[in-house]
């Protein structure tokens, strides 16, 4: 290090860490395509993470609600995680999935164990989540032969050609013919949806979807347990069991999409599909897998994979031996730390405070979610629930201020979703409170 703003190791590249500098070369060497993806007006920049705190450029402390975007799950830089990932890449980073290597193969053998028993349980490893929903898409296909699939409005699997096209909010499809063989069905949310509350209405729904948009033949449904940019939208009792019912009658598959929700986040389970009575056939996960570790994987039933056996198909980092050596001490440190039950006890004390907040403050129309995956969604007016835009971006704005890092989501951009590291702690939650008071009277 040579002063506060500019960096080198022995061997590297300087790196200049001047603001003005940072924001510079980013408008000038980063292309349009990620232009969008910046949310507050005024760049922010982290240097450092520890556990749920981050820390600016300047050396300001932020508390984490947002996980990086759901990828830090034990925790920014957690000690454990980043030996086995320096360990091995000490000894081979990288070892292509055609060599065998015992780091991959025990880490699927651990994700595999997992899942509910008394099913046969297989793994690909992929680089990321985008990755691993247009896999098990082509698995869905392959093993059903059947092609049109299901997904729900306000999903989202994800930027590539195929997790794209089963996304269904408009700001990530882009505009060119998306892939065919996609029908969306009705999201059952409880608050905003258009059948309003309750399970039937939305399962009436998809039946009318299969029946109207598809051939009735089904390769599968993909659903997240709990929506996560569509604004944290759980999905209610019954909806994924119905669902899971009337797809396998028209022969498809439940694919259900773990990357947000997934990994002890709601607390009460592992796998947020563990609490709604149904085994899937394919499980997607990603993000909080690797804690910061490019990673993610398919977990499928045997049977279904089969279906692909003799095909080439490879992902060049997706067994990458560093990733997953991460991986295996991640799944370590949430078992010694008991990081799943944290995520349920401060979590549901983070919702009770944020229920209290909504007595307070008449612009919050609903406060929702499990655990450590909970929303704050913004109306105009109770009665009418007329999302509060512009208001979500100043309190979301404000909320920075007041030193928390949090993110606006939904098809609206009026919930503020939080998702912070699992070891977010109860001493955490007066700041959290505090903050998110003060910066709910800028609405
Ligand atoms: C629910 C869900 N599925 C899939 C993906 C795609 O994952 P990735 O960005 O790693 O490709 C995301 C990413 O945010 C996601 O939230």
């Amino acid at each position: 290090m040579q002063d506060g703003s500019m960096s080198m190791d022995q061997s590297g590249p300087v790196t200049d860490w001047s603001t003005d500098a940072i924001v510079e070369r980013r408008e000038a060497f980063y292309a349009a395509s990620q232009r969008a993806f910046v949310p507050y007006k005024t760049p922010l920049i982290f240097r450092k993470g520890v556990g749920q705190y981050l820390w600016d450029e300047t050396g300001a402390k932020y508390i984490d609600l947002l996980g990086m975007n759901v990828c830090i799950s034990v925790g920014h830089a957690h000690p454990r995680v980043n030996a086995a990932a320096r360990a091995q890449a000490d000894e081979l980073p990288h070892c292509t999935t055609m060599f065998f290597h015992p780091v991959p193969a025990h880490f699927c053998e651990e994700l595999a164990a997992t899942m509910p028993t008394g099913h046969d349980w297989v793994v690909h490893l992929t680089n990321s989540g985008a990755e691993a929903v247009d896999l098990a898409l082509l698995m869905a296909r392959s093993h059903t032969r059947n092609t049109d699939v299901i997904a729900l409005q306000t999903g989202y699997h994800g930027a590539t050609f195929g997790a794209q096209s089963v996304t269904g909010i408009s700001g990530f499809r882009h505009n060119v013919v998306q892939l065919p063989g996609v029908a969306f069905a009705p999201e059952p949310n409880q608050y905003r949806g258009q059948f309003g509350a309750g399970v039937q209405p939305y399962l009436d729904a998809l039946d009318t979807t299969i029946h109207r948009e598809t051939c009735g033949a089904l390769a599968g449904m993909i659903i997240e347990p709990v929506q996560g940019y569509g604004g944290i939208v759980p999905m209610p009792q019954g909806y994924i069991k119905g669902a899971a019912e009337r797809v396998r009658a028209a022969g498809g598959l439940l694919i259900i999409d773990e990357v947000q929700s997934g990994f002890g986040r709601t607390g009460d389970a592992f796998w947020a599909f563990e609490d709604h009575d149904v085994v899937p056939d394919i499980v997607v996960m990603a993000k909080g897998i690797g804690n910061g570790y490019p990673l993610g994987a398919v977990v499928v039933k045997r049977a279904i994979a089969e279906a692909m056996d003799g095909k080439f198909l490879f992902h060049t980092y997706g067994a990458n031996p560093m990733s997953c050596a991460a991986g295996r001490a991640v799944l370590d440190v949430m078992k010694e730390e008991k990081l799943q039950d944290n995520a349920r006890d401060v979590g549901g004390e983070l919702l009770q405070r944020l229920r209290k907040l909504q007595q307070k403050h008449d612009i919050i129309g609903d406060v929702r979610g499990k655990g450590l995956m909970l929303a704050i969604e913004l109306v105009k007016d109770r009665a009418t629930r007329e999302p509060a835009t512009d208001e979500t971006a100043r309190v979301f704005d404000e909320t920075r201020a007041q030193g928390l890092v949090v993110s606006k989501s939904g098809p609206h951009r009026s919930v503020l979703r939080l998702v912070p590291p699992l070891c977010l702690s109860m001493a955490d939650l007066d700041q959290v409170e505090a903050g998110f008071d003060a910066a709910l009277a800028k609405a």
